[in-house]
């Protein structure tokens, strides 16, 4: 069994896109253990894109996801992270397989709706970022 951090970003919830994903990801048989909605702070935010903090995108990649509520998710399954990452798509949408989230509903990179973990301990170091122990099922 293996977690992954999946969030809609500002885009996909203000396109009410959120049902949409979330059946995704239930429908492939993962299993839903956290969610929670709210306006990301610029503090977390630059955190979870730290990696990213030298290239040129990275303050508008900030204030993008800070620029409303979010869903934030840990999704539990066989390869969660991989097989969140397949349903994502590529991270620019316009390289995204037609059936994946990105590929079905996006054009713009900067507004590619959902965010994936890129690997299992990313996953759970997105996790302990994001949501506290007890927020979790077990
Ligand atoms: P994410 O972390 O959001 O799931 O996306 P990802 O793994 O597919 O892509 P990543 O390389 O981690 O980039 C994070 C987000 O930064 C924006 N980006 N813009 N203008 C650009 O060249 C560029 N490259 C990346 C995208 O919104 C991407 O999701
Ligand atoms: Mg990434």
């Amino acid at each position: 069994m293996e977690r992954t951090y999946i969030m809609v970003k500002p885009d996909g919830v203000q396109r009410r896109l959120t049902g949409e994903i979330i059946r995704r990801f239930e429908n492939r048989g993962l299993r839903l253990i956290g969610l929670k909605m709210f306006v990301p702070s610029r503090e977390i935010a630059e955190n979870h894109y730290g990696v990213h903090r030298e290239k040129p995108f990275f303050g508008s990649l900030v204030e993008f996801i800070t620029s409303g509520p979010v869903v934030a998710m840990v999704w539990e399954g066989t390869q969660a992270v991989r097989a969140a990452r397949q349903m994502i798509g590529a991270t620019n949408p316009l390289e995204a397989a037609p059936g994946s989230i990105r590929g079905d509903y996006a054009v713009e990179i900067g507004e590619n709706l959902v965010h994936g973990s890129d690997a299992p301990e990313t996953a759970e170091t997105e996790i302990a970022l994001w949501f506290q122990p007890g927020e979790l099922l077990p």
